[in-house]
């Protein structure tokens, strides 16, 4: 999708991928993600996860396209972070929690440094199939061997809904983190858009 996609998005308050609460995936595999250390969220948004992950003891490193979505996770948590500018980056930091405004794509592993596991939550999903396969790649551009991860993908058919969220197939998660993947769980995915449609939300265990 175009940066302007995601811009009108969150300007018109279409967020509807916004849970307002930590996943409830995370929570129950947050142990997957290894001792606190420093986990990775990529495509962020202004997820309630990355609260979560700072009360539980990990560092957290998100980044997101949309500045107006970093300020406001700060600014709904009570937080007036520390701001400077890395490039094309925009790096707020507050406490345990920082967060790169910017494209996924201009992360390099400096910005990411110590990153001990990573949190993928409607970020894969988020992105057409020709980006998924770049953003896999720059992934894992980014990770260190054996580095830990949790994955949430759904499935439906394609055909009778464009994205996003995308249908991400197995396979093609399979594929893009062989050879250590592990499925944890898979059941009816919910929320107004799978209503009708049926969809299947996956959650995966990865090691990079
Ligand atoms: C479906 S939302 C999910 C947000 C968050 N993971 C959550 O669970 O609420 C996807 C987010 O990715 C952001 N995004 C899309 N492409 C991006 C990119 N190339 N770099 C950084 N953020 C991006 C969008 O602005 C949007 O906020």
């Amino acid at each position: 999708m175009e940066r302007s996609f995601w811009d009108a998005r969150w300007s018109e308050g279409q967020i509807g991928f916004h849970q307002g609460r930590p996943n409830a995936h995370l929570e129950t595999h947050l142990a997957r993600l290894g001792a606190p250390g420093v986990v990775f969220v990529p495509l962020c948004g202004k997820a309630e996860d990355l609260a979560y992950l700072a009360a539980k003891g990990h560092r957290v490193i998100g980044v997101e396209w949309v500045d107006d979505a970093v300020r406001a996770f700060f600014s709904e948590h009570g937080l007036t972070p520390t701001q400077s500018a890395h490039g094309k980056l925009k790096r707020y930091e507050s406490g345990s929690i920082t967060i790169f405004s910017g494209d996924f794509f201009a992360i390099r592993a400096e910005h990411v440094e110590g990153m001990t596991a990573v949190w993928d939550r409607a970020a894969l999903i988020a992105l057409p199939p020709d980006v998924r396969v770049k953003y896999v790649a720059h992934l894992r551009s980014l990770v260190k061997p054996k580095t830990p991860g949790l994955l949430i993908t759904v499935e439906y058919d394609q055909s009778k809904m464009g994205g996003p969220p995308f249908s991400v197939e197995e396979k093609e998660v399979r594929a893009g983190y062989a050879p250590n993947i592990e499925l944890l769980s898979t059941e009816k995915a919910d929320g107004p858009r799978f209503v009708e449609l049926v969809a299947n939300e996956k959650c995966f265990s990865v090691t990079f």
